[in-house]
């Protein structure tokens, strides 16, 4: 493969996507910030200069998806994986583009991606199914107006709601705001009729759409009026196709999408819409984005009408019996079988917190667990929630949401077998062992189960909700895969090069 090269500099900067000002971190000045394009094999280099200011913050970034194998120090999750990149300094990510199709970047410190600091990622590889258009990333986002660490503190003070209400929903970093509903007393410059996003279509070709839940929080339900949808990929998964007229998608997770423009005329125009789901809070859930076939005048907005959707209030993703892997993997049997709960509670200081297999996750920035397991240490804090599973490497872990909210769970490293998926308590059942799901995100619907199997990797392995909020209230665990193994990795000096470079982040590591 070729080396792609990549310089990002993350600071603090103005944006306001649906009209109101926002202050935000920004990669390269943009939101949403550059797109890493690569085929499939590639080595991927990015230089990531921390230039956040006023007040200092430290970063880091996870490459969302790939499987980071043979490089798990360059996963990107702070107190895991490296320690953060200290203000001013750099870290130089280097990685192969192992897997193929759509997928995000995202800062992985703190709740910061939520604040500004992510991006698309598109791999190219081959595919089965023929189009004609590849209209790239369309990023799918609630959208909040507060500043992300202000909702944290929020959220973690004493009786504080573990429920965060977003302001709006974006596709592709645009959407409409009322700045009447502002509440009374903020004088944040708001702009009404900030713009949507608009997609062109070549009348009679087929498009190829790659949707992304970049969000903090909303699981989303994506459409457009009257056009069914071919569903090739999910995360970076290819799938055998199916059609739907709506896609869900929880935080983190992907959809490739196939869909043609024979609905209309030459001069047609149709709604685009992305709306969160009743589990998602939001004072404006509906975001939308206007698709014009070639001919048609970009100025007018489309009357189409949306698709009669039933509203998903379950928050649940397509029925594992739909969604089958386009290259089949049998489910090996496997050695461990381990029960992993989600509960909410209120520590002494009646601040609402997750915890998950038992344990609240606090990290420890400037000892990331891969660097000590790489030196032999394999003592932790229980309060950085490591699971060390030893020899194991099929694993089994079952789910169990103890509580009435949704989450989007996902495991670094890995596309892991999705078993089972489904309200209660596990029956025990498999779909489809001969060849289950697989992805990288899967959500686990409230009082509900998911089960899922891994061919684990040697190395350390954040498995956690990607709703940014939940993570920073503890949810979050590490998995160790063969700590012999990662005991012998040969792990670059510049790893550990900024590890205790600033003593200020321990206010972030949540
Ligand atoms: Cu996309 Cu640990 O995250």
């Amino acid at each position: 493969g070729v080396v792609r090269h990549y310089e990002f500099t993350v600071s603090r900067g103005y944006v306001a996507p649906d009209g109101y000002l926002r202050d935000v971190l920004l990669v390269n000045g943009a939101f949403p910030g550059p797109l890493i394009e690569a085929n499939w094999g590639d080595t991927v280099i990015v230089k990531v200069h921390n230039n956040i200011t006023g007040p200092e913050e430290g970063t880091s970034i996870h490459w969302h998806g790939f499987l980071q194998h043979e490089t798990p120090w360059e996963d990107g999750a702070p107190g895991i994986s490296q320690c953060p990149v200290p203000p001013s300094r750099s870290y130089t990510y280097e990685f192969i583009a192992s897997l193929y199709g759509t997928s995000w970047y995202h800062a992985h410190y703190s709740a910061q991606y939520s604040g500004g600091v992510l991006g698309p990622i598109v791999v190219h590889g081959p595919s089965q199914e023929k189009y004609d258009v590849d209209l790239g990333p369309i990023l799918l986002s609630d959208w909040y107006h507060k500043e992300y660490f202000d909702i944290i503190e929020e959220m973690l003070a004493p009786n504080g709601s573990p429920k965060v209400t977003s302001d709006n929903n974006l596709i592709s970093g645009k959407m409409n705001f009322d700045c009447s509903t502002v509440d009374p007393g903020d004088t944040t410059p708001c702009t009404n009729n900030a713009g949507i996003s608009k997609f062109k279509f070549k009348t009679g070709k087929r498009h190829r759409l790659r949707l992304v839940n970049t969000g903090g929080d909303g699981v989303q339900r994506f459409s457009i009026d009257e056009h069914m949808l071919t569903v090739i990929a999910e995360d970076f998964v290819p799938v055998k196709p199916y059609n739907t007229s709506v896609v869900t998608l929880g935080v983190g997770q992907r959809a490739d999408v196939l869909v043609t423009a024979n609905v209309g005329k030459p001069n047609s125009a149709f709604w685009m819409r992305s709306s969160l789901t009743t589990c998602s809070p939001s004072r404006q859930p509906n975001a939308i984005a206007a698709v014009y076939y070639d001919r048609a005048d970009t100025s007018k907005t489309p009357s189409s009408k949306a698709w009669n959707i039933p509203n998903a209030d379950i928050c649940a993703n397509e029925d594992l019996s739909i969604t089958e892997p386009l290259y089949p993997i049998p489910l090996p049997k496997p050695t461990l079988t381990q029960n992993m709960d989600i509960e909410l509670y209120k520590n002494a200081s009646n601040v609402t917190l997750w915890k998950f297999n038992g344990v609240s996750m606090r990290t420890d920035y400037n000892n990331p667990v891969l660097l000590l397991a790489n030196d032999g240490n394999f003592t932790y804090p229980a309060e950085w929630n490591v699971v060390n599973y030893r020899k194991h490497t099929s694993i089994r872990i079952i789910v169990n949401n103890k509580g009435p909210v949704s989450h989007p769970m996902h495991l670094h490293g890995h596309n892991f077998f999705v078993l089972h998926e489904g309200p209660g308590a596990w029956d025990g059942t498999i779909v489809r062992p001969s060849n289950p799901h697989r992805r990288d995100v899967h959500l686990v619907r409230g009082n509900g189960h998911l089960v899922i199997q891994i061919d684990g990797a040697p190395g350390i392995w954040a498995f956690h909700c990607h709703i940014a909020w939940h993570a920073s209230g503890g949810f979050l665990a590490s998995l160790i895969i063969e700590p012999d193994k990662v005991e012998r990795m040969h792990i670059p000096h510049d790893v550990e090069k900024n590890c205790r470079a600033w003593d200020m982040w321990s206010k972030y590591n949540i």
